[in-house]
């Protein structure tokens, strides 16, 4: 039996390399993103390779009504969805009170709302069929004091302790969610947030690449466990702030910055 993965964001960085991972899997896979072209090249791409199907299906997932007019495409196409991959997102790096309303309103939306709503809306045929797996993507940050990016702490926080809740109530039915918490990773991210110049003074031992997390994230999806931080190096950073006071956290926040 041929099983689906939807893919979102998959026109580069992480979401790339997730649907690379599971055609080479053997599953088919529709990928969304707004960037068409990268849609259709990586889809004819990955057909060639891995003799899978491949759906393209360009999509702004900051639009409040895209996650429905997704599923409206797949339910027209026939198309089951047996693994869904909430990647889509990006950060913010300009203050608060300096941000149009346009681009916070649009980043809780992809990456809260669009991400939940397309859960809510396959979930429930992954319970009844008894099978599905779920990856959302948070991040170390969710282990890390608010930082200056914005609202990107708390949303990642938000999808970390969704995805444990949920897995609570599916895992007894088959169907996993994990949340995907990687650290510093060599993608588009860092060029989107303009921050190019200030992540490349990290230490390398901090940089990770697309591929590995993807691959650290469908090896916990598929094992059932609900929280995966891949590398020594984010298990370390992530394990470190849980016993620091919170008093010590910001100070250490308002010290280091990084972005
Ligand atoms: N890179 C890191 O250091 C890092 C660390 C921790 C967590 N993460 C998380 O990992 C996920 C993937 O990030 P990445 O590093 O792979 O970043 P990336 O290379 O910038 O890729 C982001 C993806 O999201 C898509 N996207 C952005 N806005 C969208 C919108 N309005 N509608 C639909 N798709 C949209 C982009 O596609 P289009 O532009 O074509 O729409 C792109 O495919 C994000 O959730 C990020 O928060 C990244």
């Amino acid at each position: 039996m041929t099983r689906t993965a939807l893919i979102t964001g998959a026109s580069a960085g992480i979401g790339t390399a997730f649907a690379e991972l599971l055609a080479a899997e053997g599953y088919d896979v529709v990928l969304v993103a707004r960037r068409a072209e990268r849609l259709n090249d990586l889809a004819e791409a990955l057909v060639d390779r891995y003799g899978i199907s491949a759906l393209p299906l360009p999509a702004d997932l900051a639009h409040p009504a895209a996650p429905a007019a997704i599923c409206g495409q797949l339910a027209e196409s026939g198309i089951e969805i047996d693994a869904l991959i909430n990647n889509a997102g990006l950060s913010g790096s300009t203050a608060f009170t300096e941000t149009p309303w346009e681009k916070i309103a649009a980043e809780l939306q992809i990456q809260v709302n669009s991400a939940t709503e397309l859960t809510h809306r396959l979930a429930p045929a992954m319970r009844e069929r008894g099978w599905g797996r779920i990856v959302n993507l948070s991040s170390i940050a969710a282990f890390q004091p608010p930082a200056e990016s914005l609202l990107y702490t708390g949303i990642k926080t938000y999808v970390l302790n969704m995805s444990q809740a949920l897995n609570m109530e599916l895992s007894p039915h088959g169907v996993h969610v994990t949340a995907l918490c990687p650290g510093f990773t060599r993608s588009e991210f860092h060029d989107v947030m303009e921050t190019r110049e200030a992540a490349n003074r990290l230490p390398g031992l901090l940089w990770g690449d697309a591929d590995q997390v993807a691959r650290a994230g469908w090896s916990a999806v598929m094992r059932g466990k609900p929280v995966c931080v891949p590398r020594t190096v984010n298990k370390f950073l992530a394990a470190s702030m849980r016993p620091v006071p919170l008093a010590t956290q910001y100070a250490m926040s308002a010290r280091i910055k990084v972005l």
